[in-house]
């Protein structure tokens, strides 16, 4: 029997604290005319001190389970896309996979840039389309504010921090993610970039002193490389997928720039109303803009039952991806009874219960061991 992968919960997480272009201009020589008039960003959202990658991602992934209503020990796999994870190992991933209670599911990070999503819809879709796997949790989540350099104007005037996730899940119904196109050009690496943390570059007193800890970026050629790709992408996405593009209800994509998806939807010949843009409220928050372009589309009753959407996705890599998605959910979702939110809370605090019993199980077998090591070596 054909199986398909499905979109079966959705959901985001965005800090609170909001900065806006005003509060920017105090900070470096720029202003809100010109962040508006040359990105469309009008503010973003940066975490508070407590807040990381994982912790957003956590309350992403518990809103998509909360609207798939499935529990969390059902997850076969949780992809983390992102490029600002909690630490470089343990994956971002496995810490959301401890704090949910996902105690079946295989977890990893996925770094392609902003395009991580769209890579994680790829990977986990075909993970579920091939047989190998039911429930697989897709996750884009950054704390990009960690690693701008908030004297830099070429920069720091275009990121914001937040969390989006869907859970995939198997399903005998035709539709899901129809098609998957993915992209690179690591010859464009450099133009966007980290240096310094990695093995090329270890942290040290030099490297941060030279500022290499921050985003480096040569602006006008992402832009060129942007126009160039996502309408192109979006086209082979389609075309897999065998879908017209009068076709499509809605192009959700990476939020980077305003002028970079007019100019794509001009080229894909796509009316405004077809055209999902959020980017003025949150920035471009990399590997989480589109999961959370996806939920707020849906929120404001822009995606129904059957409708056909382009997802198109483009960053550091070079990277780009693009999949066409036919929407298989009644839309809105019926509230669940009461009982199954606190269920829900209460499974969270066992969650975290049963990860501080294996610490300290960990703890106490460790000391045992270290106990019967001396005796055995005095005996
Ligand atoms: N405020 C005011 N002036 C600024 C500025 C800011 N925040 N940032 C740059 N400028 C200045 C530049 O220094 C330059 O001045 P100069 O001509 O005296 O050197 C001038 O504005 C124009 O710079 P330019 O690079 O041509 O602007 P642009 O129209 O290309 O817009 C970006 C700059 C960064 C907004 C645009 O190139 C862009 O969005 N690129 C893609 C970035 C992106 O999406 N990155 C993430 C990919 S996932």
């Amino acid at each position: 029997m054909a199986r398909y992968a499905q979109i079966v919960g959705w959901g985001m997480y965005v800090p609170s604290e909001i900065l806006t272009n005003d509060d920017l201009s105090s900070m470096v020589d720029t202003s809100d005319d010109w962040i508006r008039a040359r990105t469309g960003i009008v503010e973003r959202r940066i975490a508070a001190p407590k807040e990381t990658t994982a912790t957003m991602a956590i309350r992403a992934a518990q809103a998509a389970l909360r609207v798939a209503n499935v529990n969390p020990a059902r997850l076969d796999l949780i992809i983390v896309a992102t490029a600002t994870p909690d630490y470089p190992f343990p994956a971002t991933a496995c810490l959301v996979q401890d704090a949910l209670g996902a105690t079946r599911a295989g977890a990893f990070d996925l770094s392609a840039g902003c395009t991580g999503f769209v890579y994680g819809l790829a990977v986990g879709s075909q993970m579920i389309i091939s047989g190998a796997y039911d429930q697989v949790l897709v996750i884009g989540a950054e704390t990009l504010s960690r690693i701008v350099n908030w004297t830099d104007r070429n920069t720091c005037v275009l990121f914001g921090d937040g969390a989006g996730a869907v859970l995939l899940q198997a399903s005998a119904v035709p539709g899901g993610v129809l098609s998957t196109v993915l992209g690179s050009d690591g010859s464009g690496g450099d133009l966007l970039m980290l240096p310094a943390g990695g093995s090329r570059h270890p942290a040290s007193a030099e490297t941060v002193a030279q500022g290499l800890h921050y985003i480096q970026m040569n602006g006008r050629e992402i832009f060129r490389f942007a126009t160039r790709v996502m309408a192109k992408a979006a086209r082979q996405a389609l075309a897999e997928a065998n879908v017209d593009l009068e076709d499509i209800s809605l192009f959700i994509s990476h939020q980077a720039n305003g002028r970079i998806i007019q100019s794509a939807a001009k080229s894909l010949k796509l009316p405004p109303e077809k055209v999902f843009v959020n980017l003025d409220r949150y920035g471009n928050t990399s590997s989480a803009s589109v999961p959370i372009a996806l939920c707020e589309a849906i929120e404001q009753g822009r995606v129904k039952r059957d409708d056909h959407l382009v997802i198109v996705g483009f960053g550091a890599g070079l990277t780009w991806a693009a999949v066409v998605v036919k929407w298989g959910m009644p839309l809105p979702v019926p509230q669940p009874p009461r009982w199954t939110v606190v269920w829900r809370l209460a499974r969270y605090r066992l969650a975290a219960v049963r990860s501080y019993l294996r610490r300290l199980g960990r703890r106490i077998l460790s000391a045992l061991t270290g106990l019967f090591v001396r005796n055995n070596g005095s005996g």
